[in-house]
């Protein structure tokens, strides 16, 4: 049990940027490797977890004994997401989704024109916040990538999301955030309390980040 702690306990991460399409040649992403949600799978897995991994567009091989659903658009990764949800135990939004798409995605490519060129956005759904509204058993952990008022955001996010842990990290800190190896994070909960980490390398974050949601687990199993 002591090695196994997540045995029988079905676990989906999402990991790594999505792409919202422009045309055939563009899209609209960001920076995000997988490498933090990538680390979270390898380690729930090691913990004896099923472990499903939605992932957006990465350059990484998915760890050994995962199950991998690949996505690329924010769509996708809800429809992928909420498919497993009500199956699952603990959710580990660790992606990157996309807030806003094109509103027009062109069939053909589209040809430059002189002067400025302005695009519409519409917005995604918000994949966690669905999450939180449709949560029966679920323990759910969400990330939020901030560049200023971390603590401000992430404790809004924990509530306005309904989450149970907020995962922090403030990306514009050196060794935190996007597609390095590291990452500097705090773990807001739902109980209050506030964890400040070192930065460590994204595998040793996965690591803390499953032993708490070990110990949530297992006062859950105890009601
Ligand atoms: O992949 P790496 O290169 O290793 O980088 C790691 C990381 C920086 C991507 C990761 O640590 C991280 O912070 N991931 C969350 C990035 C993010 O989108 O944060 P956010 O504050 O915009 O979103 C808050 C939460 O809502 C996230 O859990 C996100 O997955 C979720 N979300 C956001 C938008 C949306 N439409 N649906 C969502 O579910």
């Amino acid at each position: 049990k002591t090695n196994a702690p997540l045995k029988n306990k079905k676990v989906l991460v999402t990991a790594g940027p999505t792409r919202e399409h422009i045309d055939p040649i563009r899209f609209f992403t960001n920076h995000s490797s997988g490498k933090m949600g990538y680390a979270i799978a390898e380690k729930a897995a090691e913990l004896g977890a099923e472990v499903t991994l939605v992932s957006g567009p990465v350059s990484i091989p998915a760890p050994a004994g995962v199950k991998l659903i690949s996505i690329e658009t924010a769509e996708e990764m809800k429809q992928a997401v909420l498919a497993e949800f009500s199956g699952t135990d603990v959710v580990v939004k660790s992606a990157a989704v996309a807030d806003y798409r094109p509103l027009v995605t062109h069939s053909e490519k589209m040809k430059k024109k002189d002067g400025l060129m302005v695009m519409e956005f519409e917005r995604t759904t918000d994949i966690l916040k669905t999450l939180g509204e449709e949560k029966t058993h679920q323990i759910l952990v969400g990330f939020a990538a901030e560049t200023t008022d971390v603590e401000f955001y992430a404790t809004k996010k924990l509530q306005a999301k309904n989450a149970d842990i907020i995962v922090a990290n403030n990306i514009k800190q050196e060794g935190a955030g996007f597609s390095g190896d590291t990452n500097i994070v705090t773990l807001f909960s739902r109980d209050g309390s506030i964890r400040e980490l070192p930065l460590l390398s994204k595998d040793k974050v996965a690591e803390e980040l499953l032993m708490e949601i070990v110990k949530l687990q297992s006062k859950k199993d105890q009601r």
